[in-house]
C-alpha cells in the first residue's frame, strides 16, 4: 500500500510564499515610523486616504465578483471597508470637505489601477489582492488600532479606527479559518494557484511601493 503524498493546502502555500514579502512590509520605514509615533497624525490620515482609493477599487464591482465561481466565495459584504473608511476620514478631517481635496499617491494609483483590472478581467487574480488586503485586516490590522488608538487617543474602536473594526464579524478566528478553507477549495487548477501566489507577491509589492510614497510625502 502506497502512502498519498501530502499536498500543502492553498491557504499554507500562499501564506509561504508572501512570508518574506509581509516581513518587508511590516517594517517599511514608514509602517515602523508611524506606529513608533515618529510621525503624526497627519502621517496616518494621509496612509488611510491612500487606503480609501484601494478599497474603492477592490469594492468597487463586489456586486459581479459575488456570482463568479473562483472570486464568489470569498466576496462576504462583513469585509466592505468603504463605508467605514469614509466615516474615519470624515473623523480625521474634521467634515466631509476631504472628497474634494485628497489624492492618491502615484503609488496607490498603481495599485489601485491593477485591482480594478483585475476585478474586471481575471477573478483569480482578484482573490490574491482580496486576501492581501482582508485577511491581513483581520491579523496585524487589530495591531495597528491598538497602536493607532494609543499613538492618537482614538477612542477604543471609535471614529478614525472604524477601517479596523469588523463589527458584522463575531468571531474573527472562526471566521479566518473559513476563508483559508475557502482558499483551499479554491476553484483553479495548479497551474492558475501559481498564477494567484504570483499576484499575491505583487499585491504586496504594491502596498510596500504605497509605504515607500506616503514615507516621502510624509517625511
Ligand atoms: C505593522 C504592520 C503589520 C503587522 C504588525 C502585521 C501583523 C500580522 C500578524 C501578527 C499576522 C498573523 C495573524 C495570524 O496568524 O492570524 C498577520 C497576518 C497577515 N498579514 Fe500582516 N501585519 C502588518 C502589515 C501587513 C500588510 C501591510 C499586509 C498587506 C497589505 C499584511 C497582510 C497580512 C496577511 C494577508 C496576513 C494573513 C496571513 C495568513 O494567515 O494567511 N500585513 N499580520
Amino acid at each position: 500500500m502506497t502512502t498519498p503524498l501530502a499536498v500543502t493546502p492553498f491557504s499554507a502555500q500562499i501564506r509561504e510564499a508572501s512570508h518574506e514579502a509581509h516581513t518587508e512590509a511590516e517594517n517599511s520605514s514608514f509602517m515602523s515610523d508611524m506606529l513608533g509615533g515618529k510621525l503624526g497624525v497627519a502621517a496616518y490620515r494621509r496612509y488611510t486616504e491612500q487606503l480609501w482609493f484601494v478599497y474603492r477599487a477592490l469594492e468597487a464591482r463586489s456586486a459581479d465578483l459575488a456570482a463568479d465561481p473562483v472570486a464568489g466565495p470569498f466576496i462576504r459584504p462583513e469585509l466592505s471597508r468603504t463605508a467605514a473608511l469614509e466615516a474615519d476620514l470624515d473623523h480625521l478631517h474634521e467634515g466631509p470637505g476631504w472628497r474634494t481635496v485628497i489624492t492618491p499617491l502615484p503609488a496607490t494609483e498603481t495599485y489601485a489601477a491593477r485591482v480594478t483590472e483585475v476585478a474586471t478581467t481575471w477573478p483569480a487574480g482578484y482573490v490574491a489582492h482580496h486576501y492581501t488586503r482582508y485577511l491581513g485586516d483581520l491579523s496585524g490590522g487589530q495591531i495597528i488600532r491598538g497602536t493607532a488608538e494609543k499613538t492618537w487617543g482614538f477612542t477604543r474602536k471609535g471614529p478614525g479606527v472604524h477601517f479596523y473594526v469588523f463589527d458584522a464579524i463575531g468571531n474573527p478566528a472562526a471566521f479566518k479559518r473559513e476563508y483559508r478553507q475557502s482558499l483551499d477549495d479554491i476553484a483553479a487548477d495548479g497551474q492558475e494557484r501559481l498564477r494567484i501566489v504570483e499576484e499575491c507577491k505583487r499585491a504586496f509589492a504594491l502596498n510596500s511601493s504605497v509605504f515607500q510614497d506616503l514615507a516621502t510625502a510624509c517625511r
